[in-house]
C-alpha cells in the first residue's frame, strides 16, 4: 500500500556515495584540526616500529560531546582502529582487550543508573545529563605491554555535554589517579611517550609535563567525529603535517583564568554569573596581566618550520590589508601555516586589552622552501572599542601596533597605524542595562600597559569611516485574521516533551518544526529543524507501519546515544528507513583548523545532508564564547575570541546557505557560557563586554553572511531572559545589524516558574517559541486579548516566519 506522505531517509542500509564522500571530508577536517602542542622529534612515528597504545580513549575514542550536539551516525573509527588500519603493529593488544571488557561492564552499569534516575524526574533528559558516562580505568600497565615497542601512545579522554558543566576534579579537569599511575609507570619504562588529548576542552597538564620527562609529544585532538582514528593515524605517521592552532588559552593553573573561582557551581551561586573580568577573556586577560599560559591562544606546531616576513600594508576606506610572506623554512615536510595579525590599541581612552586578533589567513600546502604571500584583511571595526559614554564604537586617536605571528604569544610588531582624529564609526542604542554598578576588572586599571613601539617602524595613516546603520527591507506584516496567525509564533505542538532532539515528527529525530497549521489555509510550509553543530542530528533509523503509514516514535531516552539507553522494539509489517548522517569533528576541532575555505566546504556538506533528509534549518553553528574551560558545551563552540568565532561561523553559514534552500540558526544568543542552571542563570555584565566579547561574533556572522535564523539563549542577561529581550532581538539584531531572518527560542525556554514568558517572546521579536506547547498558545492569546501584546507584534513575527518559509521552501 502506498501512502500520501513521503519518508525521509532510504530503505537501503549500505553506505551511500554521499556517506563515503563525507567520511573522507570528516577525516580531512579532523586531521586539519589536530594541534601539535609539543614535539621533541618523536613525531612522526615510523610505521615499521611497533607502538604500545593505552588510555581510555584508545579503543573508545570519544567522537564528540553529549546532548543535542551528538550525532547518531553509523559508526566511529577509534584511534586503535585507525592505527591498525594504517598498518602499525601494537604491542598492547592484551591491555586493549582487557579494557574492552571493562568498558562494556561500565556501560551496562551506567545504563542502569540512568534508567533508575530517569524514574525520579519529569524529563528523562535531566537524568541523562546529570549522569554523564565516565570512561572506566584500564588495568595497570605492566612491562610486557610495551615489550618490543619503540614508543608509547597514551590517549586521555573526557566526555562532557549539555546540561552540566565540567567538574574541577580528578578525572575531569585534572588527571585521575589511574592516569597519573599509568603515565608515571610509562615514564619509568623510559620509552618516548606521545600524549593525545581527546577532550572537549583543556585538561590541566602542567604538573604532568614538569614530572614526566619522557612525554616527548603532545597533541590536542579535541573530539574528532567518526573518522577521528584515521585522522590521528594520518598525523602520527606523517601522512598529514599538523596544522591546527588552539582557539583557547590553556592556563598553567585553573586559578589563572579570570573569575575562575566564581564560575558556575564553584561559588555556590547558580542564580547569577557576574562577568567581572569584563573584556579580559582568554588571551586578552593573559596578555594584558602578564600571566604566562601553558599553551597560548593561536598556538600550534608543525613538523616543519615557517618564517614570516611582513611585506607591506595598504590602507583602504574601511579596512586595512597586511601582506605577509610565508615560507616553509624546513627541508623535509610540506605543511600549512596560519598567519595571525593582532592589533594593539592606544590606551588613552578606556583600558584595553594589550592585543586583539584582527585578521588571519592560512597558506596552501607549502613544500619545503616554497613561499606564499598572504593578504590579511583587517576590518576597521577591529581597531574600535565600544565606548558606553559615547554610545557607540570609537576608533581612538593615536598609534596602533600591527603585530604579525603564529600565536598570540609569538608576534612581532611590524608596522604602526596612525589615526589622527577620534572617530565614532557606529552609533548604537543602549541595550541590556545593568541596574547596579559592576566592579569590573580593568576599570581601575586605566594605566593598562600600552605596547611600546620602537622607532623606525613604518607608519601608515588611516582615516576611519563612520558607518550608517545597514538597510535591509523588513519582512511584510502577515495578513489575515490575527487569531489564525498566532500558531506561527510557536513550534508545531507535538505530544510528549523533550529538551532536545525528539520533537520533530516528519523527519524522525529532528529537533522540531514550525507550525503546520497554516500549510493548507495560507500555504505556509512548516520548516523542519535539526541539530548540529558536528553534523546533522537525526535518528539513525526508524520504522513505518506498512498498513497505516504511521511512523513508530521513540521517547527521549530512545533518542539519545543512538538508542543505547532504550532500544526501540522491532515491529513486524514495517519498513525500516535509514538516515545515516556524518559525525564531523566538534565545533572546537573544526575551529582549530582556522580554515575558512574548509568551514565553507563543511557547510556545503551539511546542506547536502539537509536536502537529502528534508531539513530546512540547521540548529548550528554554536557561537558562544569559551569564557571558562569548564563550560560543559565548550566543545560545540569555536573559540574564546569573537573575531575568530564570528569569521568561522560566517564561512559555515555561506556554505550551508549557498543553494538558497537551507538555513543556519546561529546560537545561543547570547551569553550561554555555562550549563549548570543554564535556564535560570542571570548574567550580569557591562554593555562594553557584552558588545565587544559576547555579541561581536554574532554580529560578524549576521553582517557578513546573513544567517537565516538565530536561536536565543535560555539565560537572562542583566535580569531579562534573552528570548524576552527586545534589546537583543529587535534593537540590536535587527535595527543595528540589519538581521532580516527569524529568531527562535531555545527548547522549552518558557517552562513555568523558571523560564521566559511566551507573549514577551513575541513582543521582543523572538518570533518562534520552540518546540511549542499549548501553554504558549494560551499565554499569547490572553496577552493579545488583554492588550499587553499588540496586533503589530504578532503580525511582525508571523510575517518573518512566513517570509523565511517562502525563501527556503517557496
Ligand atoms: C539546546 C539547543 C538545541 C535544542 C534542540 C536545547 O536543549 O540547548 O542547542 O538546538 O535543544 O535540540
Amino acid at each position: 500500500m502506498t501512502h500520501a506522505r513521503t519518508y525521509s531517509g532510504t530503505l537501503i542500509q549500505e553506505p551511500s556515495l554521499r556517506e563515503q564522500e563525507h567520511s573522507r571530508l570528516a577525516r580531512r577536517a579532523a586531521a586539519e584540526g589536530i594541534v601539535l602542542l609539543k614535539n621533541t622529534g618523536t613525531l612522526p612515528l615510523d610505521l615499521s616500529a611497533p607502538v604500545a597504545l593505552f588510555g581510555a580513549g584508545a579503543s573508545r575514542t570519544v567522537k564528540g560531546g553529549i546532548g543535542s550536539g551528538d550525532v547518531n551516525n553509523r559508526s566511529n573509527v577509534s584511534i586503535y582502529q585507525g592505527l591498525k588500519d594504517a598498518g602499525l603493529r601494537l604491542t598492547s593488544e592484551g591491555w586493549i582487550e582487557d579494557y574492552e571488557a571493562r568498558y562494556h561492564a561500565a556501560r551496562a552499569a551506567w545504563k542502569q543508573k540512568v534508567l533508575e534516575a530517569a524514574k525520579q524526574v519529569d524529563n528523562p533528559f535531566d537524568a541523562y545529563s546529570a549522569n554523564p558516562f565516565v570512561l572506566p580505568q584500564g588495568r595497570p600497565i605492566v612491562p610486557q605491554d610495551v615489550q618490543g615497542a619503540a614508543a608509547v601512545v597514551y590517549v586521555l579522554s573526557r566526555i562532557a555535554g549539555e546540561g552540566k558543566d565540567r567538574r574541577l576534579e580528578k578525572g575531569d579537569y585534572y588527571l585521575s589517579d589511574s592516569e597519573w599511575n599509568d603515565l608515571r609507570t610509562l615514564d619509568r619504562l623510559g620509552l618516548p611517550i606521545v600524549l593525545l588529548l581527546n577532550a572537549g576542552g583543556p585538561v590541566e597538564l602542567t604538573d604532568l609535563l614538569d614530572v614526566a620527562v619522557h612525554i616527548e609529544a603532545v597533541l590536542q585532538l579535541s573530539q574528532l567525529g567518526q573518522e577521528g582514528g584515521h585522522a590521528v593515524a594520518d598525523v602520527l605517521l606523517g601522512k598529514t603535517t599538523p596544522e591546527g592552532k588552539l582557539t583557547a588559552t590553556w592556563a598553567r593553573r585553573y586559578t589563572d583564568y579570570p573569575c575562575a573561582e566564581r564560575f558556575s557551581y564553584l561559588d555556590g551561586d547558580l542564580e547569577k554569573a557576574v562577568y567581572q573580568e569584563g573584556i579580559y577573556v582568554g588571551y586578552r586577560y593573559f596578555d594584558s596581566f602578564g600571566v604566562q599560559p601553558l599553551f597560548p591562544f593561536g598556538y600550534g606546531l608543525s613538523y616543519t618550520d615557517f618564517s614570516l616576513r611582513f611585506a607591506g600594508l595598504r590602507v583602504g576606506s574601511d579596512a586595512i590589508e597586511v601582506d605577509v610572506e610565508t615560507e616553509n623554512a624546513g627541508i623535509c615536510f610540506s605543511g600549512r601555516e596560519v598567519v595571525q595579525v593582532y592589533i594593539s590599541c592606544p590606551q588613552n581612552g578606556g583600558a584595553k586589552e594589550l592585543r586583539r586578533l584582527a585578521g588571519f589567513a592560512k597558506t596552501r600546502l607549502l613544500a619545503p622552501e616554497e613561499c606564499q604571500t598572504l593578504t590579511i584583511r583587517i576590518p576597521q571595526k577591529q581597531l574600535a572599542a565600544f565606548a558606553p559614554q559615547k554610545q557607540g564604537w570609537v576608533v581612538e586617536q593615536g598609534l596602533y601596533g600591527v603585530w604579525v605571528g603564529n600565536s598570540s604569544a609569538s608576534v612581532t610588531l611590524c608596522a604602526q597605524i596612525r589615526v589622527d582624529a577620534e572617530t565614532l564609526i557606529e552609533r548604537t542604542h543602549p541595550i541590556c542595562p545593568l541596574d547596579h554598578s559592576l566592579d569590573e576588572l580593568g576599570a581601575a586599571n586605566a594605566a593598562q600597559k600600552e605596547a611600546s613601539h620602537p622607532a623606525g617602524l613604518p607608519v601608515y595613516g588611516f582615516c576611519p569611516q563612520p558607518q550608517s546603520l545597514p538597510e535591509r527591507p523588513a519582512a511584510p506584516l502577515a495578513e489575515g485574521p490575527v487569531e489564525e496567525l498566532i500558531p506561527l509564533l510557536y513550534g508545531n505542538i507535538t505530544k510528549g516533551t523533550s529538551t532536545l532532539g525528539s520533537a520533530g515528527v516528519r523527519v524522525p529525530g529532528s529537533a522540531g518544526e514550525s507550525t503546520e497549521e497554516l500549510e493548507a489555509s495560507h500555504g505556509v510550509p512548516s520548516l523542519i529543524m535539526a541539530d548540529g553543530p558536528a553534523g546533522l542530528r537525526l535518528r539513525q533509523s526508524y520504522q513505518v507501519d506498512r498498513a497505516s503509514g504511521r511512523v513508530y516514535g521513540v521517547g527521549v531516552l530512545g533518542s539519545l546515544e543512538n538508542g543505547y539507553l532504550e532500544t526501540p522494539p522491532q515491529h513486524d509489517n514495517a519498513d525500516t528507513y535509514y538516515q545515516f548522517c556524518t559525525a564531523f569533528p566538534v565545533g572546537t576541532a573544526l575551529a582549530q583548523t582556522w580554515d575558512t575555505a574548509l568551514m565553507e566546504e563543511f557547510g556545503r556538506a551539511i546542506a547536502r545532508e539537509m536536502e537529502e533528509f528534508g531539513v530546512d534549518l540547521w540548529l548550528a553553528p554554536g557561537m558562544n564564547i569559551q569564557r571558562n574551560p569548564l563550560c560543559g558545551r565548550n566543545f560545540e563552540y569555536y573559540a574564546e575570541d569573537p573575531f575568530l568565532s564570528g569569521t568561522l561561523a560566517a564561512a559555515v553559514t555561506c556554505g550551508v546557505q549557498q543553494s538558497g534552500r537551507c538555513g543556519v540558526t546561529i546560537k545561543h544568543f547570547a551569553c550561554n557560557n555555562q550549563e549548570d542552571n543554564r535556564m535560570g542563570v542571570d548574567v550580569q555584565i557591562s554593555q562594553r563586554a557584552l558588545r565587544e566579547i559576547y555579541l561581536r561574533g554574532f554580529e560578524i556572522a549576521v553582517k557578513t553572511a546573513a544567517p537565516a535564523a538565530i536561536m536565543s539563549s535560555y539565560n537572562r542577561i542583566n535580569g531579562v531572559y534573552a528570548s524576552n529581550s527586545r534589546d537583543l532581538c529587535t534593537v540590536l539584531a535587527r535595527q543595528e545589524w540589519g538581521f532580516d531572518g527569524v529568531i527562535m527560542s531555545d527548547w522549552n525556554t518558557t517552562v513555568p516558574d523558571d523560564g521566559s514568558t511566551p507573549w514577551k517572546c513575541a513582543a521582543a521579536g523572538n518570533d518562534i517559541i520552540m518546540p511549542g506547547n499549548p501553554d504558549d498558545d494560551a499565554d499569547i492569546r490572553s496577552a493579545y486579548a488583554g492588550g499587553s501584546l499588540s496586533e503589530e507584534d504578532i503580525r511582525t513575527c508571523a510575517g518573518r516566519v512566513m517570509a523565511l518559509a517562502k525563501k527556503l521552501r517557496g
